[in-house]
């Protein structure tokens, strides 16, 4: 595991799209694997810079979003599909066709995580995944549990996750309270992995991810037995870490 540590969220967010653009670079019909939350908004904006430069071209790269909500069509704002749309996704070059969130609206959670699941396999896995990490160290959303969850499926959003994304909605009864998500087994599957973490309110948990026990209680620190992650985190977010 690599720790790249920047002084803030700006030059996390410059280093991630420098890694990013050089996956685009080196493989244009590379399979992104792609995060929502505030963590990589700044990234997608550097990235969108680069385009509109000429220094990048999407029209190749494909992309497995990791995670959605369960209940939300695609036009809600607070949708993960129209996060994408408005951060990245509208900005650049890339074909709609290429891209890919599991389906927030489809009522039949086996089926739809099932479908996911069959995405993946068909785009042959992905290539670079961004995460980042949730305040009770969820990766996508795989939430705390008592086991590591294999594959997509539907999770009871926790109580500490709801209020996170409480900011976000306007009554405490509009934010849903499941997701499909990519699982543990899905994300580790990845070959190269890209976790992306700023500011104070992450440090304990991210010092518990990456020199803690591996416990499904923490699910992010199952990347500690994956062969290629970097993580980029700010002086804030790495301030209970030490080595
Ligand atoms: C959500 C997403 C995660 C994200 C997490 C942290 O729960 N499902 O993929 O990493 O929030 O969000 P933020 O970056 O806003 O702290």
């Amino acid at each position: 595991m690599r720790i790249y540590r920047t002084s803030d969220y700006q030059e996390m967010s410059r280093a991630a799209a420098r890694i990013l653009a050089a996956q685009i670079q080196l493989k244009p019909d590379c399979v992104l694997g792609l995060a929502t939350g505030s963590t990589p908004i700044g990234t997608y904006e550097e990235l969108v810079r680069m385009y509109q430069n000429g220094q990048l071209d999407f029209s190749e790269v494909r992309s497995a979003n990791l995670d959605e909500y369960r209940g939300l069509l695609r036009d809600n704002d607070q949708s993960y599909y129209y996060f994408m749309q408005q951060n990245l996704f509208r900005h650049v070059n890339i074909r709609p066709e290429n891209t890919n969130i599991p389906d927030g609206s489809q009522p039949d959670a086996d089926a739809e995580c099932a479908r996911y699941e069959d995405v993946l396999a068909h785009l042959g896995g992905v290539d670079l995944q961004i995460l980042g990490l949730g305040h009770n160290g969820h990766i996508g959303f795989n939430e705390p549990a008592d086991h590591f969850p294999k594959a997509t499926h539907c999770v009871d959003l926790t109580r500490s996750t709801i209020e996170a994304n409480r900011r976000f909605f306007e009554r405490e009864e509009d934010v849903p309270r499941q997701a499909y998500t990519m699982g543990i087994g899905t994300i580790m599957k990845a070959q190269k992995i890209l976790l992306l973490v700023s500011g104070a309110a992450k440090a304990d948990i991210l010092a518990a991810a990456l020199r803690g026990p591996v416990t499904p209680q923490v699910p992010a620190s199952i990347l500690q037995f994956h062969p290629d992650v970097t993580v980029i985190a700010d002086e804030a977010a790495l301030s209970a870490f030490s080595g």
